[in-house]
C-alpha cells in the first residue's frame, strides 16, 4: 500500500478546529479504501510566530515540499491586524509559502446549493443554480510587488506587475477547465485603468484562439462586483488577477450561504495546497461553532487532484448528505445548530459506512457511530 504524505497546516483562530474535521474525514476516507495517510501536523501564521519568531519555518516549508499535498486551516490573528507597524505578521507565512511552492493558481468553485437557498441573503431566484469557479492567480499582481513607504515617510507604494509567463500559465488552466465546463470564460480586468490588465486582455485574447470552442467574455472589475450579486449565473469560469480574485471570491461566498462551505485548490509547479476560502475567524475560536465544510471540501479537492476521483465523490456525498439533513452548524441551522465537531463526525461516519444510511442525533452528539 502506497503511503500519501499530506502535511497539515492548521494555523490559527478556528483553523486547528476546522482542520480536524478535515483529518477526520480523511482517516475515514483511509479506513473506508484502504489507504495509508502519513498525516504530520507542522505550525504556520501567527501559532508559528510565538513558536519560533517565523510565521514560516524551515522545518514547515521543508515538510510542504516533501509532501503528497498540504491541508491548511486558516492563518491570521487580530493581534496584528490591529497592529499596522508589526514587522512580522502571519500572511507572510502564507504568502511566502504560495511563493516558495510555485502555487500560482487558486480555484475557488462557487455554487448554490438547493436546501441552502434560504440561507443566502440573496433572492433565490437570483442564485439557484449558480455554478462557476473563479480561477485566481496567486504569486504575483500587487501582493508580491516592491512596497514601501516614500523617502519623506508622507507616502507607501505597493506595485502591481504581471509577465507574460505569469498569465499564460493560469489562463491555460482557466481555458482547459472552460472547455470542460460550459465552455465560457470570463476574464475581469481594470483594463481601462491598468496597463496591467491590458496585459492580461492582450494575452487572454491571444489564447482565446487556441480554445476556439471556449467563449471569452471580459468585464471590468467593478462591474464583475455588480454582476456577481445581479445575475452569478452568467458566470462559468472567471479568470482574473490576485486581488480582484482575492476581493470576489468573498463576495460570491454569500452566493453559496456561507462563506464555511468554500474550499479552495491552489496549484502550481510542486505540491498543491488545499484549503478553506475562510479566514481565521477568530471570535468563533473554541466555540465549535465554525463550519467545517468548507475544510472538508477542500479535502475533496484534495482527493481529487490525487485521482482519488472515488474517494472524493463519497466525501462530497458526506457532505450533501449533512446539508440535506440540516447538520449544520448555526450560521446555517440557527435553531437546531450542531457543533463544528458533530458536522465532522457525521461526515466522517457516513464516509466510513455509507451503506447504513440511519443515524441517530443523540449518537453524533456523543462522538460515536451515527449508525443505528
Ligand atoms: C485568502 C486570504 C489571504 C489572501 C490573506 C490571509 C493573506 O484572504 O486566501 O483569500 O489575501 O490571499
Ligand atoms: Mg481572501
Amino acid at each position: 500500500m502506497k503511503t500519501i504524505k499530506i502535511a497539515v497546516l492548521p494555523g490559527d483562530g478556528i483553523g486547528p478546529e476546522v482542520c480536524r474535521q478535515a483529518v477526520k474525514v480523511l482517516e475515514a476516507v483511509a479506513e473506508r479504501f484502504d489507504h495509508h495517510f502519513d498525516l504530520q501536523t507542522y505550525l504556520m501564521g501567527a501559532c508559528a510566530i510565538d513558536a519560533t519568531g517565523n510565521p514560516l519555518p524551515d522545518e514547515t516549508l521543508d515538510a510542504c515540499r516533501a509532501a503528497d499535498a498540504v491541508l491548511l486551516g486558516a492563518i491570521g490573528d487580530p493581534k496584528y491586524d490591529n497592529d499596522p507597524s508589526a514587522k512580522v505578521r502571519p500572511e507572510q507565512g502564507l504568502l511566502r509559502l504560495r511563493k516558495e511552492l510555485g502555487l500560482f493558481a487558486n480555484i475557488r468553485p462557487v455554487a448554490a446549493y438547493d436546501v441552502l437557498l434560504p440561507h443566502s441573503p440573496l433572492k433565490t431566484e437570483r442564485i439557484k443554480d449558480t455554478d462557476m469557479v473563479i480561477f485566481r492567480e496567486l504569486t504575483g499582481g500587487i501582493y508580491f510587488g516592491e512596497k514601501g513607504r516614500t523617502a519623506d515617510g508622507e507616502g507607501a507604494y505597493d506595485h502591481c506587475t504581471y509577465s507574460r509567463h505569469e498569465i499564460r500559465r493560469i489562463a491555460h488552466l482557466a481555458f482547459q477547465a472552460a472547455a470542460c465546463r460550459r465552455q465560457h470564460l470570463t476574464l475581469v480586468d481594470k483594463a481601462n485603468v491598468l496597463e496591467t490588465s491590458r496585459l492580461w486582455r492582450e494575452e487572454v485574447r491571444e489564447m482565446a484562439h487556441q480554445y476556439p470552442e471556449v467563449t471569452v467574455d471580459y468585464l471590468f472589475v467593478d462591474n464583475a462586483a455588480m454582476q456577481m450579486i445581479l445575475n452569478p449565473k452568467q458566470f462559468d469560469v472567471v479568470l482574473t488577477e490576485n486581488m480582484f480574485g482575492d476581493i470576489i471570491s468573498d463576495e460570491a461566498s454569500v452566493i453559496a450561504g456561507s462563506m464555511g462551505l468554500l474550499p479552495s485548490a491552489s496549484v502550481g509547479e510542486e505540491v498543491a495546497l488545499f484549503e478553506p476560502i475562510h479566514g481565521s475567524y477568530p471570535q468563533a475560536k473554541g466555540k465549535g461553532i465554525a463550519n467545517p465544510i468548507a475544510a472538508i471540501l477542500s479535502v475533496a479537492m484534495l482527493l481529487e487532484h490525487l485521482e482519488l476521483f472515488s474517494e472524493a465523490a463519497l466525501v462530497r456525498e458526506a457532505v450533501d448528505e449533512a446539508l440535506n439533513n440540516s447538520v449544520l452548524t448555526p450560521e446555517l441551522n440557527p435553531t437546531a445548530p450542531y457543533t463544528t465537531e458533530e458536522v465532522g463526525n457525521y461526515i466522517a461516519f457516513w464516509i466510513a459506512d455509507s451503506n447504513e444510511k440511519q443515524w441517530n442525533r443523540n449518537n453524533v452528539e456523543i462522538g460515536i457511530s451515527t449508525i443505528i
